[in-house]
């Protein structure tokens, strides 16, 4: 298939992008690099032997779109989202505006040019604070910031569309805790500074960027007292992607969990993280984080049944993957940049 990757250019995109072309698709990419950027693309080409085509513009400009769309696609994977839900809560209308109108001018889009499959990231905070684990797609759905919102929001969209046009057909994947990197190193995720998410800071604690950790929260009725997390590989997400394009190919509108069935604890995480790295993680137990939840974690039974995909990576390989881009990559893609501009100067010229 010839694939349009909105937000190709970021964390999940790029791995995602590899694995399109390594299944034989055609990408092309189009991003507006408010976060991704253009050395993922590079990487990108590198890892694939592929000659991406990138296309800097905003999901929000319609026109732009339909004229990329209209030299002919099958298939739209759309990734291209503001998604820091404390950020959400601060400029909900940023949200709304990025996430909403960006991908109602992406199916206005589609629906010009006729593109009529279409791949949407979705995300476990959709569920909230879940009555049981695991977690299946049924479950109640309480999105509890604006960030979530806009998501679910986006899922009754596609859902509405598909149903108004039985041509049309959809993947919505509802991705659990991210976390990895490609196993070259050469591609992850560029946090751009201080990291939120749990694995990022733990990696930056173990490259001895931040001092300690702080656990937010020690006294969750889990079985350690800290929070449990479904922790999914990038390259298993990545693997999703494709297979839900091949599965799109018969049409159907499929909302899937995209998760391992396995919670990880934080204090369990970094002593993976430790036993990998053969460095201490420094951690200080803290007051719970305002939102946070005991216990997430998918059943993605029904993913495996219709994708016939599962996680094939496990924690260990998360931080293994994680560890080696952190050191290959200490700040980010800026580091390769530094390097590659070190090298292009002439020796002695560089301070
Ligand atoms: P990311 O920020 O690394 O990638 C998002 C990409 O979209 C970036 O390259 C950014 O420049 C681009 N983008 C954002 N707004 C755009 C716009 N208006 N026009 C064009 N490009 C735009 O994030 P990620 O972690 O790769 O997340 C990808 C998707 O997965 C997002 O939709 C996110 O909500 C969802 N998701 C992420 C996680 C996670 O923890 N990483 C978990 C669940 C769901
Ligand atoms: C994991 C666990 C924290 C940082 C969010 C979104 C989810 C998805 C991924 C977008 C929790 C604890 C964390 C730290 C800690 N994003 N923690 N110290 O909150 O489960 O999920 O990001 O869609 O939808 O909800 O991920 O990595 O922030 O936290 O103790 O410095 O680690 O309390 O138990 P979270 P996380």
């Amino acid at each position: 298939m010839k694939v349009l990757v909105c937000g190709g250019a970021g964390y999940i995109g790029s791995h995602t992008c590899v694995a399109l072309i390594e299944q034989g698709h055609e990408v092309v990419i189009y991003d507006n690099l408010c976060h991704g950027s253009l050395s993922a693309v590079d990487h990108i080409r590198q890892l694939s032997g592929a000659d991406v085509r990138f296309v800097q513009g905003d999901v929000r400009d319609k026109a732009a779109l339909e004229s990329v769309l209209s030299s002919g696609f099958d298939a739209v994977v759309h990734f291209a989202a503001l998604k820091i839900m404390s950020e959400s809560c601060r400029l909900p209308l940023l949200y709304f505006d990025n996430n909403v109108a960006g991908t109602i001018a992406l199916l206005q889009a589609m629906q010009a040019t006729g593109v009529h499959r279409l791949v949407f990231s979705s995300t476990a905070a959709v569920y909230g604070d879940p009555d049981v684990v695991p977690i299946k797609e049924d479950a109640p759905l309480r999105a509890c910031n604006p960030y979530s919102h806009t998501k679910l929001v986006m899922e009754r969209l596609i859902q509405e569309l598909c149903e108004a046009r039985p041509s049309f057909s959809a993947a919505i994947l509802r991705y659990f805790n991210p976390a990895g990197a490609h196993p070259s190193g050469l591609m992850g995720e560029d946090t751009g500074g201080v990291p939120s998410n749990l694995m990022p800071y733990v990696s930056q604690v173990a490259a001895g960027m931040q001092d300690r950790l702080h656990v937010f929260g020690g006294d969750y009725p889990t079985r350690d007292g800290t929070g449990v997390r479904d922790y999914i590989h990038v390259m298993d997400l990545a693997d999703a992607h494709t297979k839900a394009l091949d599965v799109l190919r018969v049409g159907g509108c499929h909302v899937l969990n995209i998760g391992t069935g396995r919670g990880y604890s934080v204090l369990e995480v970094v002593s993976a993280f430790e036993r990998i790295s053969g460095r201490r993680v420094p951690y200080e137990i803290v007051d719970r984080r305002p939102g946070d939840v005991a216990e997430v974690w998918a059943d993605p039974s029904h993913a495996q049944e219709t994708l016939g995909w599962h996680a094939q990576h496990d924690l260990l390989r998360m931080c293994a993957d994680a560890w080696r881009w952190q050191s290959m990559h200490p700040h980010g893609y800026q580091s390769a940049q530094v390097i590659e501009l070190r090298q292009a100067m002439p020796s002695g010229s560089c301070r």
